[in-house]
């Protein structure tokens, strides 16, 4: 894209140039031209042996200046054409692509830039996958190395980051399509489609409280909104400002005669009220 931008920049100026020299040598010549014409036409009235010649230079004058107009005419295509390659160029080179990596919107050729996305900050709240406030990438290298670098290896290396960042986070993501075959719109078609991935970080302890029928019919929703209200989890959200709880809606969590029922970190907890629902979190902290 580079190349062809230059190539575009390249053509639009020897364009401009040649248009600006054929303007600057039509101005001079056609003075004298029409001089000539005029002074021809005043001798041929007093000696028509000079006929021919004025209709020789009539002819030379308009040849010239049709030749100027056509290729003036080709000039302008070739400098419209080139404005819209390099206008496309340009765009392509410094539009940001990471900000493509949407379900469903596929980036140019696929791939990522090289330039690195602005560090996120990550905390997991007390998290044992990343011990700084940093991502640190150096997972990715590692699980790439162990698991190739072919498309096929999607789901494993993908299940492999979520695991290790309790998420997927973007600067991870764009490594892996740095290193692999993988491309953004096949992360973000993978990553959307599995309920297993999360695309935002998760809080420190996880509360998942089942949705199935029987906890459904015994007020898993009621309890799902005295939790969200609880931790202030924002609209829209799952988890709560300071990372410290995630709260997700799950299938049955097969204990059904507790009904309803969630889990924190994997405790279980039944017979729940709103009440004790919120009890239950204490047992985590
Ligand atoms: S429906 Fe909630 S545990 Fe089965």
């Amino acid at each position: 894209m580079k190349i062809a931008a230059w190539i575009a920049g390249a053509l639009i100026a020897l364009c401009v140039a040649i248009l600006l020299i054929d303007y600057a040598l039509a101005t001079r010549s056609a003075p004298k031209d029409d001089h000539l014409i005029k002074a021809l036409q005043e001798q041929v009235k007093s000696d028509a042996a000079l006929a021919p010649k004025l209709a020789g230079e009539q002819k030379r004058v308009t040849a010239a200046r049709r030749a100027r107009k056509s290729r003036d005419n080709a000039l302008a295509w070739l400098l419209i054409l080139a404005s819209v390659v390099f206008l496309t160029a340009a765009k392509r080179v410094v539009s940001p692509r990471w900000g493509r990596l949407q379900p469903g919107v596929p980036s140019g050729d696929g791939r990522l830039p090289a330039a690195s996305l602005p560090v996120a900050q990550v905390a997991l709240a007390g998290g044992t996958a990343c011990p700084t406030n940093t991502i640190d990438l150096a997972f990715v290298d590692q699980i790439v190395a162990r698991e190739g670098r072919g498309k096929e290896s999607a789901i494993i290396l993908l299940q492999a980051i979520q695991s290790h960042y309790r998420y997927l986070p973007d600067e991870a993501l764009h490594r892996l399509c740095e290193l692999t075959e993988i491309t953004p719109a096949e992360v973000a078609g993978t990553s959307s489609f599995y309920g297993q991935f999360r695309r935002s970080p998760v809080g420190k302890h996880v509360v998942r409280v089942c949705h199935g029928t029987a906890c459904h019919v015994a007020g898993a929703r009621q309890i799902t909104e005295e939790l969200r209200r609880y931790l202030a989890i924002p609209e829209g959200a799952d988890t709560d400002a300071q990372r410290l709880f995630t709260v997700d809606e799950v299938a049955c969590l097969g204990c059904c005669s507790l009904a309803p029922v969630l889990t924190v970190d994997g405790h279980t907890s039944g017979r729940l009220t709103p009440t004790t629902a919120c009890d239950a979190l204490g047992q985590a902290t």
